[in-house]
This record gives C-alpha cells, structure tokens and sequence, in this order.
C-alpha cells in the first residue's frame, strides 16, 4: 500500500535528501514550503508557512505520517505547535521529528545563553510539544551536518583572524545518513525518543577549521576564546556530543574531499 507522507523542510539541506529516498520507498510525497514550487519527479509541493500556520490545515490533509523537518535558528517551538494543531485534526499521523543532540542537555537560561545557543532551547521545547503532543511520535536527535561545519568555516574564512568559541568540540555527522535513518523511522511504527546518531569522530572545532584553511589553501590566525554562560560551559563539556552513537560512516575528511575536490589535503 503507499504512504501518503508530508514532508516538511523538504526543500532544505536534510530535506533535500529524504525526499527522492521517500519516494523510491513508494511513498506519495508531499512537500511543505513556503514558495510555490513547480510538482515533478513524483513529489507534490503545497505552499505554508509553520510559524503562521497559513496553509498547514491543507498541507496536513489524507497523510499518515508527517516527516517535520522544516527548522530555522529560532521558533521551532511554534512552528511545532502550528503543526500539531492541524495534525491532530487531520486524523493523527504518525509525526516523526528531528532535533539536535544535546537540545535537553543544554541549560539556556540567561540572556547570553538565549541570544547564543537559543536555538538548543527552541528544539528542546519542540521535542516536548511533540512528545505531549497526543499524536503517535518519533524523535531523532541528530548532531551537526557536515554541511554547517562547512557554512559556518566558510564564513569563518573571511575573516583575517579567526575567532572560535574556546574549548568546543563536534562530532559531524552526514546529512545523508540522517535522512536515511528518517526514512526508516518514518516507515516504521511510533517510537518515541531513538537512539541518538552522531559521527565517527570528535573533533576540536580548531581542528576542524585548520582542515577547511588546509583543504582551500588560506592561511589565517586562529583565535579562541572563552563564551560566558551556562550554555556555553555545558558546551564545552561536551553536551552535544554522542560518542557512544557514533553511528554515521561518512567522516568530514571523506565529505570534505568531495566537496572541496581540487583542494590538497594533508
Ligand atoms: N543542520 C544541522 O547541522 C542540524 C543538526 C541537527 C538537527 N538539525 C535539524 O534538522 C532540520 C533540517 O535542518 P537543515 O540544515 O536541513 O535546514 P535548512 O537547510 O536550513 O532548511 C530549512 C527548511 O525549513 C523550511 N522552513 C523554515 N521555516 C519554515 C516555515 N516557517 N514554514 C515552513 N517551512 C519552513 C525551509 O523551507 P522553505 O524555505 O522552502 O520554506 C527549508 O526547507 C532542522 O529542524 C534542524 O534544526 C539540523
């Protein structure tokens, strides 16, 4: 029988990659965005904007499972809430959710915490509106994709020194392989909370920079410097990190020779 899937945030980095793997399971894709998008290779495109709810009562009719993948740095909380809303009057899906590891281990609790790891706290409080939110669920806790390693040194490479926050470590993990790990969840039977899945290996975030300057050949100072607040201090002692779900095979050496493929690495 086909699944009829809504997929939000389809057309974003992570999204990107559930969509064909969706469709080759034989699902009927439907994607959620905010700009109108011509339909094609199988997949339907509805227009709605989570954080109105404009368009999300149509967007959530007929489907048996929501795959929310729709994000951005700040209000995932109420887009949540958006969702749920029109989900629970639309038959009760299945609502399988992606958040970020760490996000319950994270004390946001002073202004500087909130204007700089805010985030960990709008996907925490995003998990709970899911987990309370009377419709069957799934949630995923994933840690950084590669690709915003490579945004964020990519921006970081502009700059003639290079600040980094002191003492943070990451453990990237391919977006490919959270999709893959998505599909299956989504095809699979509510489960709550699942194992987290992380990368192969941890790095210091000067390491990971140094490989970015080394793979495009630019030379900077690298700066590191200590972040006041909680947030940061949890940060540093490794709250997002999962090594004991280092699950993901692709490392950020293999994905940066791809990206960068001219680039000399050493
Ligand atoms: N990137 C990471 O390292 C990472 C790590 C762990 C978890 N996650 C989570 O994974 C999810 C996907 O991340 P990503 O990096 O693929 O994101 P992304 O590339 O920034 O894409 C964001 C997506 O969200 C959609 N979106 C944003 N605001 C929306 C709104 N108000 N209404 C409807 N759709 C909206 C965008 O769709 P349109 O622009 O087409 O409307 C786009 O498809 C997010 O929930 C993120 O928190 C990311």
């Amino acid at each position: 029988m086909t699944s009829s899937v809504l997929l939000t945030g389809g057309t974003g980095t992570l999204g990107r990659l559930v969509t064909p793997m969706l469709r080759d399971a034989g699902c009927h894709v439907r994607v959620l965005s905010r700009r109108g998008h011509e339909p094609g290779d199988g997949i339907e495109f509805v227009t709605g904007d989570l954080a109105t709810g404009e368009g999300i009562d149509a967007a959530v009719h007929g489907v048996e499972t929501i795959l929310h993948c729709a994000g951005s740095s700040k209000g995932d909380e109420d887009k949540a809430r958006n969702l749920v809303r029109a989900a629970t009057g639309a038959g009760a899906p299945h609502l399988v959710y992606i958040s970020v590891v760490g996000a319950e281990r994270i004390p946001v609790v002073s202004g500087v915490d909130r204007a700089m790891f805010g985030y960990f706290a709008s996907k925490r409080a995003a998990e709970c509106v899911v987990a309370d939110s009377g419709l069957p669920w799934t949630t995923l806790r994933a840690t950084q994709f590669h690709d915003l390693v490579l945004m964020v040194a990519r921006q970081l490479a502009k700059l003639p020194l290079i600040p980094v926050p002191a003492g943070f470590r990451f453990q990237p993990v391919d977006a490919a392989e959270v999709a893959t790990r998505l599909v299956e969840l989504s095809l699979g039977t509510p489960s709550g909370f699942v194992p987290d899945i992380a990368g192969p290996r941890i790095y210091g975030v000067t390491e990971l920079v140094r490989s970015y300057l080394r793979a495009t050949q630019r030379r900077r100072l690298i700066m590191p410097v200590k972040l006041p607040g909680k947030a940061a201090g949890a940060l540093r002692a490794g709250a997002n990190l999962a090594p004991e779900q280092a699950v993901g095979h692709r490392t950020w050496e293999d994905f940066l020779a791809e990206r960068l493929p001219l680039a000399v690495q050493r």
